[in-house]
């Protein structure tokens, strides 16, 4: 059985215990050099996930009848490798563990009502910027290429001056750093981050 299990945003205390026994209780992990470190007593066998997912691919498909968990950062399905393994294995062969993701910690910690929010990512994507301007709650999970600084440009050249961005960076690790400020104040650089964009109408 191929299971897919949600890290949470970056700490085992957020994930849950059912993806915790899944770990336990796996042959093979897949998962991001970052994700395996959280495992250091693992013993059997680890592979890194990297950018190749075609290679991931064949590489499952090699691996039918071994008990093997993918490790996915946040929830699987949201702009995650879940939504891929379900689009090529189909949801039948699939286990897949749910995950707190990085925006819902983000929005727990600042107390943000999700109720009505546009989620979105710049991952692999072009932005539409337009839509981003206009809504009111805008929940983005950010690249290298797209991230606070692009987001704030973006609002300024269309005239939204009036918001704020809350920038959340590396969300439940010991360095994690939670930042609200107005686009003309978005200057630095951040480490690895999700942006609330709260508009004021
Ligand atoms: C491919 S997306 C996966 C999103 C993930 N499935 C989720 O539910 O949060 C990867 C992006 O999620 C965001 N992300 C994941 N973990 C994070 C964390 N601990 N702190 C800040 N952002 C995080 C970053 O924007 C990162 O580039």
């Amino acid at each position: 059985m191929l299971t897919v299990a949600g890290m949470g945003p970056g700490n085992l205390a957020l994930m849950t215990p059912q993806a915790q026994a899944a770990v336990a209780q796996a042959e093979v992990l897949v998962g991001s050099k970052r994700h395996l470190a959280q495992f250091p007593d693992f013993a059997g066998e680890a592979r890194v996930l990297d950018a190749d997912i075609a290679g991931l691919l064949a590489w499952l498909e090699r691996q039918r009848g071994r008990q093997v968990v993918v490790l996915a950062s946040g929830d699987p399905l949201f702009y995650g490798i879940g939504t891929r393994l379900v689009a090529h294995f189909g949801i039948e062969q699939l286990h897949i563990i749910p995950g707190i993701s990085a925006v819902q910690y983000l929005c727990a910690r600042c107390g943000i009502d999700m109720n009505d929010i546009w989620l979105t990512s710049s991952h692999g994507r072009a932005v539409d910027f337009d839509t981003l301007a206009r809504m009111p709650k805008v929940a983005m999970v950010t690249d290298a290429h797209c991230g606070p600084k692009a987001i704030a440009k973006a609002l300024l050249a269309r005239g939204v001056h009036a918001c704020w961005l809350v920038i959340g960076e590396n969300l439940g690790m010991d360095s994690e750093r939670i930042h609200r400020l107005r686009p003309a104040d978005v200057s630095a650089q951040y480490a690895m981050n999700v942006v609330v964009i709260l508009h004021e109408r």
